[in-house]
């Protein structure tokens, strides 16, 4: 079942991957928060695939468990062929360095007491991308440059001292220094208003054809999906319903639940916006009423969102 990739080209193959989570109140116990989610990342040629559903439909589970935070309970996953969870100390930090996060809320992964130079420079002291401190502050201002940032504005600065952009923008150029083959991008630029949030699309896309790096892009926001074009996955109560090019599954869905999420879409027409708008209204509700209490899970606590 799994291809041999060409030498320069990486894959990452899930297959059957599910999770599950105990749950109190939950039939049997416990939540399927991913049922069954078969699919490929290849890094060529790059791609971008948005995984789009609502709230609580498992895509950030999914995203932990290709980061290696969470094993699945069930099925695989597989880099170039080799099991995640089973990496060779070598495999392992080549995954690290070619699968990189990018998360809603950068401060999550940001030491609060570490000025943005320090920041980059972990980075580059972790993945040995520079041979001293100089040559590594050259690496991190041309990165800081690339996604249009002013090294001179913002390297002595706190976290807390700069925009949700301009954060959201350290961590493209953290990916700009380490070129990974995947970027893993959790709601990225849910917090962004619209002319921020387009510019960091704009950088994402630049990557992908000028560093050639495939995306795997969460969201739960079809204009997003709409504005990166590629492929897109819908997941609909951790079972991924649907999938095709952007263009066709917007246009022509083939699965009811596609069909309501774009239903649910504000358009630019006022006789049909308010009508439509409540259609995923209906959608949460009936989620709602199958939804379980989820007991906490000490070891995830704080970690990623
Ligand atoms: N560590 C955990 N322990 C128990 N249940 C969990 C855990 N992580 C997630 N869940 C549950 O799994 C389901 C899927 O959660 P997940 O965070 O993947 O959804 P999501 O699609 O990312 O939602 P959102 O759009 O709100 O971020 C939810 O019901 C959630 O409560
Ligand atoms: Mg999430």
């Amino acid at each position: 079942m799994t291809n041999t990739p060409a030498p320069e080209s990486k894959i990452i193959e899930l297959r059957q991957v599910q999770q599950r989570f105990h749950a109190r109140g939950a039939a049997g116990g416990y939540l399927t928060a991913v049922d069954d989610a078969t699919f490929d990342l290849t890094s060529e040629p790059p791609q971008v695939i948005s995984l789009v559903g609502q709230s609580g439909s498992g895509k950030s589970t999914i995203a932990r468990n290709i980061l290696g935070l969470q094993k699945p309970t069930a099925g695989t996953i597989t880099y170039n062929g080799q099991d995640i969870y089973r990496l060779s100390r070598a495999a392992s930090d080549d995954y690290r360095r070619n699968v990189q996060p990018v998360f809603q809320d950068p401060y999550a992964i940001f030491n609060p007491f570490y000025r943005v130079d320090r920041v980059l420079q972990t980075a580059v002291k972790k993945f040995r991308l520079a041979k001293t401190p100089q040559d590594g502050l050259e690496l991190i201002k041309e990165s800081l440059e690339a996604v249009r940032l002013d090294p001179e504005q913002v390297l002595g600065r706190y976290p807390h001292q700069l925009s949700g952009g301009q954060r959201q923008r350290i961590m493209l150029a953290r990916i700009h220094m380490l070129r990974p083959a995947f970027v893993i991008a959790d709601e990225p630029v849910s917090m962004l208003d619209a002319q921020v949030r387009k510019a960091f699309l704009d950088i994402l896309l630049d990557f992908q054809e000028t560093y050639r790096m495939t995306t795997l892009f969460i969201t739960h926001d079809l204009s997003t999906v709409h504005y990166l074009g590629g492929d897109v996955m819908v997941i609909h109560r951790g079972v991924i319903v649907e999938r095709g090019k952007v263009s066709e599954v917007m246009t022509r869905p083939k699965h009811s639940y596609t069909a309501q999420l774009l239903a649910s879409v504000p358009i630019p027409d006022p006789n049909r916006r308010w009508k439509d708008r409540i259609n995923l209204a209906e959608v949460e509700a009936e989620e709602e009423e199958g939804a379980a209490t989820v007991a906490p899970d000490p070891e995830q606590a704080g970690r990623l969102s």
